[in-house]
């Protein structure tokens, strides 16, 4: 039995980030070569962002390229990026299907301009799309992200576009590569690793986090829909008394 009918329809987080991990090990328990693993990961990318548009969530960023991992074997980085322009090109059909919006944020320019090209293509295709917006973290890093926003606000308050009384919570989220998303509520990390390896440090300030040892080519919805069980299960106080929110 599903574990779907469980979900408060009315309480769904409006942004859910996923670490996608574990597919090398997935892979290597198999007997079989890291890259089969990633192939097999972009089958729960599509039933992960199927089964959001069908809850209703209105934003999913998934991390799918790390600024760390561009230090992998060339040959790796290699297959990941082949796996991504093929994957932009198989599904951009079903994100128009089902209203899916694409978006990107990273070091964009730094991904091959193959890559690139196709990302833009698909990103301008479904642009009027409206039910769910689809992040792919690529080349990201937040630290670099954060470096990039400290650049551009120093380089307006030196052109006297903005004085050093208007850097807030507001225009430091502006200068993010995430400045049209709301904060994240979920963070899903598969593969048993409890970590953040550089994503989104800014945007979970107070996110749920949600931990699982499946491998990401083994996430199926319900493990999706378990997650999203488990944050409504979860007081979210953001430092008041739980008392006060009553
Ligand atoms: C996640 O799986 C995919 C990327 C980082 C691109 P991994 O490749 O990190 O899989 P493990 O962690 O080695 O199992
Ligand atoms: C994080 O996974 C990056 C992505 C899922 C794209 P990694 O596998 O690269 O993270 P670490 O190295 O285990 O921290
Ligand atoms: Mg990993």
């Amino acid at each position: 039995m599903s574990l779907k009918k469980n979900i408060d329809l009315d309480n769904l987080p409006k942004h859910i980030a996923i670490i996608m991990d574990g597919n090398g090990r997935w892979a290597k328990e198999k007997g079989l070569l890291r890259v089969l693993g990633h192939e097999s990961g972009t089958k729960s990318v599509r039933t992960t962002v199927e089964a959001c548009v069908d809850l209703g969530v209105e934003n999913l960023t998934l991390y799918a390229f790390s600024t760390e991992n561009w230090n992998r074997p060339k040959i790796e980085v290699k297959t990941l990026m082949g796996l991504l322009i093929f994957s932009l090109k198989k599904e951009v059909q079903t994100m128009q299907e089902n209203s899916v919006r694409l978006n990107a944020i990273g070091n964009i320019k730094h991904l091959p301009r193959n890559v690139q090209k196709e990302l833009l293509q698909v990103i301008e295709v479904t642009k009027k799309n409206t039910a769910m917006t689809l992040t792919l973290a690529l080349s990201y890093g937040s630290r670099d992200e954060i470096v990039n926003a400290t650049r551009q606000i120093c380089d307006k308050v030196k052109n006297n576009i903005i004085s050093i009384e208007n850097i807030d919570d507001a225009l430091i989220n502006q200068h993010l590569y995430t400045r049209n998303l709301p904060d994240v509520d979920l963070l899903i990390r598969t593969s048993g690793e409890k970590r953040i390896s550089n994503f989104l440090l800014w945007q979970i300030a107070y996110a749920e986090l949600y931990f699982t040892d499946v491998y990401w080519p083994d996430f199926t919805n319900e493990n999706l829909y378990e997650a999203i069980i488990n944050y409504q299960n979860r007081e979210r106080r953001f430092g008041k008394t739980s008392e006060q929110l009553k």
